[in-house]
């Protein structure tokens, strides 16, 4: 059952059409009720877009005065939450200029010379993202103050690193603070590198084909803060890369914000019992008193699968569309508003959950005594005795499997049993087998050496500007 208007005249677009919108086909397409989050930019867009008509003899200067005026009273109802969105009106984009147009009269209508929703909604959405790139890479810079202020805190203090989650090589906490804060730096990098390339305005390009009025895009794309304008209007008028290598880069965040929630489950864990997490981050169970979950983390890790979801659906949609405008790409902005929303809000609390989180360090350097950590620096003791590697991993291991038998470690045999592995062990092996030996020795570039990861945290410190 369709409930149909008398005719399609009070649409923007009614001229041709000699029958309304059913009642069933305006609700399936309208896209007001999560596009007015856009209405800001589409706002400054019109302003300056006006500006440009004026200057080229499109408008008036009174008819320019009009449309500004009129459109910042607009811009204030909706600020204000007063302004009634309608959603036969579609969008924002006609919501906005149909409200101009029944407060400032004929001026409000010239509005869209020149101008087509294609060319619109594509400035406003890159406008939004050039904003959001912006506030995501604040947010990565506060998580990653956090990891260079646990890091500071922690210098010195060990951990065992781990391979497939098997005890590997004892680590600094520090080297494994800076191992996020350098993922979380890639993805600064990824996040500069769109806003470039997203900065560029579409104005003008009209629907698809440009148009035969006498325009000037450079002059809007400078009002805007474009670094210039997109070489074709045909790419521009369909073309949604932008948003799918934003939502890309969110993707990732989500990705390493999961693998780091991962870790704090596990670190949580009495299995583990390697950091507290402060109680105003967790919860508790409503049946088993004892209990104390790492809610967030798990959330976090949970909201993974959104961030991912985002992805999809925007491959998915473009996946096959001919070029240019397609109605199809309405469906761009739900998934990117969830995604922005989900990584801004899983940067923010995660990075307050890291200002308070403190690490039981005696639990994690004993954890680094147990399971013959410092093998591989047997090994390498044996490499600088001229022993081949090869060979050299084949008594290490010898030596642990004779470890095992007697359930004990390799700082623990005494140089009488080490000997019986290989001639070449002396007394100065016990400095290598010990942990913070091993630590220590490691100071190739990137390594987990003290001084390697001193230098790592002050080059963090100077790039944050964290004063020392
Ligand atoms: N609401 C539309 C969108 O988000 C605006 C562009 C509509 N253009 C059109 N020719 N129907 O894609």
């Amino acid at each position: 059952m369709t409930e149909q208007k008398k005719n399609g005249s009070e649409k923007m677009w009614g001229g041709r059409f000699g029958e309304g919108t059913a009642a069933s086909v305006e609700a399936f397409s309208a896209s007001i009720h999560y596009d007015c989050r856009l209405y800001k930019y589409d706002i400054a867009g019109s302003k300056a877009h006006a500006a440009m008509l004026a200057a080229n003899g499109i408008l008036s200067q009174v008819e320019l005065t009009a449309i500004t005026d009129g459109l910042s009273a607009i811009e204030r109802e909706i600020s204000a939450g007063t302004f009634v969105f309608r959603r036969e009106l579609e969008d924002i984009h006609m919501n906005i200029e149909k409200a101009l147009v029944e407060r400032i009269g004929p001026a409000g209508a010239k509005l869209h010379s020149a101008r087509s929703r294609n060319d619109q909604v594509a400035l406003d959405f890159k406008l939004y993202l050039r904003d959001q790139c912006d506030e995501v890479m604040t947010l990565l810079g506060g998580i990653r103050r956090a990891f260079v202020l646990l890091a500071r805190k922690y210098l010195g203090r060990i951990m065992p690193g781990y391979t497939h989650l098997q005890r590997a090589q004892p680590v600094q906490i520090a080297h494994h603070m800076l191992a996020y804060y350098e993922m979380f730096g890639r993805d600064q990098e990824r996040m500069v590198d769109c806003r470039r390339r997203l900065n560029l305005s579409p104005l003008g390009c009209a629907a698809l084909a440009g148009t035969g009025l006498p325009i000037d895009r450079e002059q809007v794309a400078g009002i805007l803060g474009f670094r210039g304008v997109t070489a074709n209007s045909m790419d521009t008028s369909g073309d949604r890369d932008f948003a799918i290598e934003f939502t890309s880069n969110c993707t990732m965040i989500q990705l390493h914000l999961s693998r780091l929630s991962e870790e704090l489950v596990l670190w949580s864990s009495q299995e583990f019992d390697f950091v507290s997490i402060s109680d105003k981050f967790c919860t508790g169970s409503s049946i088993m008193p004892q209990k104390k979950n790492p809610d967030i983390p798990e959330l976090i890790r949970g909201k993974s699968g959104r961030v991912v979801g985002s992805l999809m659906t925007l491959i998915t949609l473009m996946k096959g569309l001919p070029l240019t405008y397609n109605r199809d790409l309405q469906e761009d902005k739900e998934p990117v508003f969830d995604a922005v929303d989900t990584v801004s809000a899983s940067l923010a609390i995660m990075a307050e959950l890291l200002e308070n989180l403190s690490f039981k360090t005696d639990r994690m350097a004993a954890a680094t005594r147990k399971g013959c950590m410092t093998a591989t620096d047997l090994a390498d003791y044996l490499v600088l005795k001229n022993v081949p590697f090869r060979e050299a991993h084949g008594i290490v291991g010898r030596a642990v499997a004779y470890c095992l038998d007697k359930g004990c470690e390799l700082p623990d045999l005494s140089i009488a049993e080490l000997g019986q592995f290989s001639e070449v062990i002396g007394k100065d092996v016990y400095e290598v087998l010990s942990v913070e030996g091993s630590v220590n020795s490691r100071i190739s570039t990137g390594g987990t050496g003290i001084q390697r990861v001193e230098e790592a945290l002050l080059a963090a410190e100077k790039q944050l500007g964290i004063g020392r």
